[in-house]
């Protein structure tokens, strides 16, 4: 199902928001910060567009593609490198509209390109979803060349093995094996198919997971131990992420099991990246927060997840410190940058839900991103009386939080860290953030209808005692912690 997006009446962009160019390598220690939530700029400035990005390391060089949304729903294949996962040049288009095969713009379009190196014949091979507009086609597509960085040869489109075949991914063996692992017969099974010794075509295949609908699957194998992470099929719409494991690629698959929050930090698998380091091999996951707030401004995102014999942790952080040669990382120190919640305190607020279960309002600034404020919740419908829990015909409410800083500050932004228990429900997307420095006088300093969770929000500088963060929803509100800076 499609996500419905109003318009955004005034964005976090419009109010000022900088799209920060991803930061520093520190000098110190050699560790590199990635951070979360904002639009990746390329050397040149412009967006970084490779969405449903797969990578390949050439030497100490990421090359990154990905579907390039900027314009059309017909989206090129873009390739950027990059040392740190930070700093992107952008190489150029490896696959372009009605350039590299005439059907590409109209009849046909790329979604999740990914790509390989083939050492037997030393050519670097792209496999995507290659599809028809409402998606009926099914198909996959290869394409190729003798350079990493392209132009690429459209090789074959079709249903590998005659197989429907919709989200994809591709899975290189330590042996060198190659396979194409995708979403098969309507969206109803994963089917993963071993590919020729080229790469350049499905030999066999195996079905996976029959009838339970998974679509962004991504393998990563971790010593004797492959692990799949994937998810339901939801349109663009955020859901859990679910990890299998399996001694072999081909059977054996563990139950599903949700791992990370109930919406993956709002994002859909793309890549598992291995960190090798002198010190510890580290994984990174790389995620599509797909339609933030509009498809072209999804937002690729990356954490550490590292996994046990038969489970996986999803180190989601905002902003982390990663060191390449040796593998270590830490979540970004943040202490300095944000302000100090010390004298703080609740001045007002809309409700809080504390009988059926402790969200005060004063857990959104605890500084435990484990609490949190709930509005009250709704009534649950009488079970047999409607078909849904909740009362769908209920009016949007405007629900507030005011907070007294104890004292005037500069404010040019806020951070609001959505719930990450095991629980959806209560998420802020429209919402308004107001500034005032006698806690009467109100000024919005930020809008819009798609709050961009984890992501530091920037507005104007100005003087304020007081915030006040308001929103509009069916159901209440929840906010883990607020903070400012
Ligand atoms: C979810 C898929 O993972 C995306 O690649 C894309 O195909 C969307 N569905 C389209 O709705």
């Amino acid at each position: 199902m499609k996500k419905i997006l109003t318009i955004a009446l005034i964005t976090a962009t419009a109010f000022g928001q900088q799209l920060q160019a991803q930061t520093a390598t520190h000098d110190a220690g050699q560790f590199t910060t990635i951070t979360n939530g904002n639009l990746w700029i390329d050397s040149e400035g412009n967006d970084v567009q490779a969405h449903g990005a797969g990578f390949l390391k050439v030497g100490d060089t990421w090359y990154m593609i990905g579907e390039d949304r900027s314009s059309s729903w017909n989206p090129d294949v873009n390739m950027y490198s990059s040392k740190d996962l930070v700093n992107w040049k952008f190489e150029r288009k490896i696959i372009e509209n009605h350039v590299t095969h005439p059907d590409l713009g109209t009849k046909r379009m790329i979604e999740r390109p990914k790509l390989m190196y083939c050492a037997k014949t030393k050519q670097y091979v792209v496999w995507c979803h290659w599809e028809s507009s409402n998606y009926g086609a099914s198909e996959a597509g290869v394409f190729y060349s003798n350079t990493v960085n392209g132009a690429y040869t459209y090789h074959w489109g079709g249903r590998p093995l005659g197989v429907k075949s919709r989200d994809c991914n591709i899975f290189i063996d330590d042996d060198g094996t190659a396979y194409f692992i995708s979403t098969i017969e309507e969206n109803q099974h994963l089917g993963l198919f071993r590919l020729s010794d080229d790469y350049l075509s499905a030999v066999e295949y195996t079905e996976l997971f029959k009838w339970k609908s998974r679509e962004a699957p991504a393998i990563v194998r971790v010593g004797d131990t492959y692990y799949m992470l994937s998810s339901a099929c939801t349109g663009w719409d955020p859901n859990p992420c679910m990890l299998s494991y399996s001694k072999s690629l081909t059977e054996g698959w563990s139950e599903l099991k949700q791992v990370g929050n109930p919406i993956a930090y709002d994002t859909q698998a793309a890549s598992i990246l291995t960190i090798k380091g002198t010190k510890q091999t580290t994984h990174l996951y790389v995620g599509d927060r797909w339609q933030d707030p509009r498809l072209p401004e999804s937002k690729t995102i990356i954490f550490p997840i590292s996994f046990t014999a038969d489970s996986c942790v999803f180190d989601y952080t905002r902003q982390f410190d990663i060191n390449y040669t040796t593998g270590e990382w830490h979540p970004t120190p943040t202490a300095d940058r944000y302000i100090s919640k010390k004298h703080w305190r609740v001045l007002d607020y809309s409700s809080a839900e504390t009988t059926r279960g402790n969200y005060a309002a004063t857990n959104a600034i605890d500084g435990d991103p484990t609490t949190l404020w709930h509005t009250q919740l709704p009534k649950e419908q009488p079970r047999g009386q409607r078909a849904n829990r909740w009362d769908w015909q209920a009016p949007k409410v405007q629900h507030r939080i005011m907070v007294d800083m104890g004292r005037v500050h500069t404010l040019s932004g806020f951070l609001c860290t959505p719930r990450t228990d095991n629980s959806a429900f209560g998420l802020v997307r429209s919402y308004t953030f107001y500034v005032s420095e006698n806690g009467k006088d109100w000024i919005p300093v930020s809008r819009g209808s798609w709050m961009p969770y984890w992501t530091e929000v920037d507005f104007a500088p100005c003087q304020a005692r007081y915030f006040m963060l308001t929103s509009t929803e069916r159901w209440g509100v929840s906010v883990a912690e607020i903070d400012v800076y």
